[in-house]
């Protein structure tokens, strides 16, 4: 038998899951019981004191009281101390299983200790950054492109929002075309152009763009997702309005299969997207090195143009991200004067620094010494099948679905509303007929987060979850009786289907 190669062992095309979360959507929400509840609460307060008082002083010097999009919030967020192998530990000792891994970067597990050490040692001979060439930049962009053959030059960059915006600027010089496609609800970054129907697909501007010009998004398209016609429509349509610059995607649909597409949408779209003059840009910030060794475009089968990595690239060490390619869209970055080409400009005065580049080569070989990417999808699909029984047991409506080691466990079907249309005003009557319902599924999905977390589980906002190399079997057993725990104190509720309730709801808890 064939060694495997990827995190997914067989790709669930998205007619179950869609089937399963319209249903979601459609009865009332299941969560944890008002007696369940103040336990929780009694939880964070008791036993996460020193937390409590750091984040009430955080609230006064930070924003939100977090720095990261990803930190949970609910009651308030937990301060982490101690970072290990499967474990994340908070400042008062509490052990969680952490399937946050980071949002998806450290898939051989939390603060590795081989790659710590050569980190450590690194650092004492060149410190974090010269400014200067280092042999580990080149050596990482060799070892991407051994995996990817398609990722032909690497430029390392911050993070994976400027990495997209080195991609489109390479895709508008390459195509001197205008226009930026992109599948609605998925995320690319918080560049102007990108922070366009996020969460929601069909949202357009009308969920986060504020505080960004018109301007700035007006030539940024969003289609539905895995809908091949509705991108061919709007590709046709940009023909007549300065054509189409690139198409941009996540490999496994938005917000890493948070929306599921079939597996034939990468190829089909990446036709399309030739079809119409366009560069094809595969965001595998999520799934490169996480889906396997080469990628996404491995699994699926294809070399998109442009790749786009992200925080994996410097296994998870601070600021991380880059854009590679073809050898003749990928060397935009370096055109200008010498060779008369216009040059996309890129820069970054931490890009490239040698600690990330040495602590991303290094994990990307110890990825392939250990078969981290197999070994996390084996985790994944273990723990995905295990919530499948627990919700049979417990006979909740929840979907669960994996993509090797990217879980989704999705209890109120918030994340699952779609707004999509050609037409501006039919996407936000949809958006503004739902929007109360939407809210009051994510305040219930923070909740269960919350109660997860209490239980000692560490998930992406309470609907995502990551497994890694270190998820034994036993961290799996282990995390599957803290969900039965969850599970068994669950309740249908009277919320969920009409905007009264929501009222009626945050009028209680205030
Ligand atoms: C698919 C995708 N693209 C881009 C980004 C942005 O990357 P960064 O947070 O490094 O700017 C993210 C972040 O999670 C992502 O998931």
């Amino acid at each position: 038998m064939a060694e495997q190669k990827f995190s997914i062992s067989k790709w669930e095309e998205p007619d179950r899951i869609n089937s399963e979360l319209e249903n979601l959507r459609k009865v009332p929400i299941y969560e944890i019981s008002e007696d369940e509840h103040k336990k929780v609460l009694e939880y964070f307060d008791v036993k996460c004191s020193k937390s409590k008082a750091i984040a009430t002083d955080a609230k006064k010097y930070v924003p939100g009281g977090v720095q990261h999009n990803l930190a949970f919030n609910y009651p308030f967020p937990l301060v982490v101390d101690k970072a290990e192998g499967a474990y994340l530990y908070d400042i008062d000792g509490n052990r969680y299983i952490d399937f946050l891994q980071a949002g998806g970067p450290t898939i051989l597990g939390s603060n590795y200790p081989s790659i710590r050490e050569e980190v450590k040692k690194h650092l004492d001979k060149c410190g974090p950054v010269t400014g200067l060439l280092h042999e580990s930049e080149i050596l990482l962009a060799k070892e991407i492109n051994k995996h990817m053959p398609a990722v032909e030059m690497f430029r390392m960059l911050g993070s994976g929002t400027e990495s997209v915006m080195a991609a489109l600027r390479i895709a508008r010089i390459e195509t001197k075309n205008k226009r930026i496609i992109k599948m609605g609800g998925a995320y690319h970054g918080w560049s102007d152009q990108m922070v366009y129907g996020l969460k929601i697909p069909g949202s357009r501007q009308f969920l986060e763009s504020h505080g960004i010009p018109g301007k700035c998004y007006s030539l940024t398209d969003e289609v539905r997702p895995n809908d091949l016609d509705m991108l061919e429509r709007m590709l046709f349509l940009n023909r007549m309005r300065g054509g189409t610059a690139g198409v941009i995607v996540e490999p496994v649909g938005p917000e890493s299969g948070t929306r599921p597409i079939s597996y034939d949408y990468n190829k089909e779209a990446m036709r399309l997207a030739h079809k119409y003059g366009a560069l094809f840009i595969f965001d595998e910030v999520v799934t490169g090195f996480r889906v396997g060794l080469s990628g996404a475009q491995g699994y699926f089968g294809l070399e998109p143009d442009l790749t786009i990595f992200g925080k994996i690239i410097a296994g998870g060490y601070p600021a991380a991200g880059g854009v590679g390619g073809k050898r003749e869209y990928a060397g935009l970055m370096a055109a200008g004067v010498a060779t008369g080409k216009h040059r996309a400009y890129v820069g970054g005065t931490l890009a490239a620094n040698p600690l990330s580049s040495l602590a991303g080569y290094l994990t990307i070989k110890e990825i392939e010494r250990t078969n981290a990417c197999v070994k996390a999808g084996m985790a994944g699909e273990k723990l995905a099948q295990g919530l499948r029984v627990l919700v049979g047991k417990y006979n909740l409506p929840y979907v669960v679905y994996s993509q090797g080691s990217i879980v989704h466990l999705e209890c109120t079907g918030a994340m699952s509303f779609d707004a999509s249309s050609m037409f501006l005003l039919k996407s936000l009557s949809s958006l503004l007929s739902n929007k109360a319902i939407m809210t009051e599924r994510k305040v219930s999905m923070e909740l269960m987060g919350a109660a997860y977390m209490a239980n000692g589980i560490v998930t992406l906002a309470g609907s995502r979850l990551y497994t890694s190399l270190a998820d034994t079997e036993d961290v799996i057993d282990d995390a599957l009786q803290r969900f039965e725990n969850v599970f068994s104190n669950v309740v249908s509720t009277n919320k969920g289907l009409k905007p009264k309730a929501l009222e009626k709801y945050l009028k209680n808890i205030d």
